[in-house]
């Protein structure tokens, strides 16, 4: 797992998500204050673009634009129907003034490979 530099931090709104393509993936990124999430960009319900969203900087979910479900940006998982399926989630850091993200997701539901793990707090 490599992490890539996707943009600067203040290149990000706050509250908002924005789409990256991150190795072969792509990626909604979420920026609420200091923090920085990513998940997979396309809805498991349908093949929509979560970026295209809208965050809940309190739950830390983003909401699928075509019918609603909201998901995590800690674990993917959906807490609203119709979607039941979580999406990957990954690895997200800052640094400095910088933002990286990891090219493969971290272990979830949405990605069962056991060569990828969790990050540690
Ligand atoms: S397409 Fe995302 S909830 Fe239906």
């Amino acid at each position: 797992m490599t992490m890539h530099r996707i943009c600067a931090l203040n290149d990000l709104v706050d509250g908002a998500a924005a789409k990256f393509e991150v190795g072969k993936h792509v990626v909604a990124v979420v920026r609420i204050g200091d923090d920085v999430y990513a998940i997979g960009n396309r809805c498991s319900h349908a093949d929509v673009a979560l970026a295209d969203g809208d965050v809940d900087c309190d739950t830390k979910q983003l909401s699928c634009i075509r019918h609603g479900s909201a998901f995590s940006l800690e674990t993917g998982v959906p807490s609203t129907l119709p979607a039941t399926q979580p999406v990957p989630v990954f690895i997200a850091e800052v640094r400095g003034a910088d933002v990286f993200i990891s090219d493969q997701p971290m272990m979830n539901a949405a990605s069962p490979d056991p060569r990828v793990k969790r990050a540690q707090p």
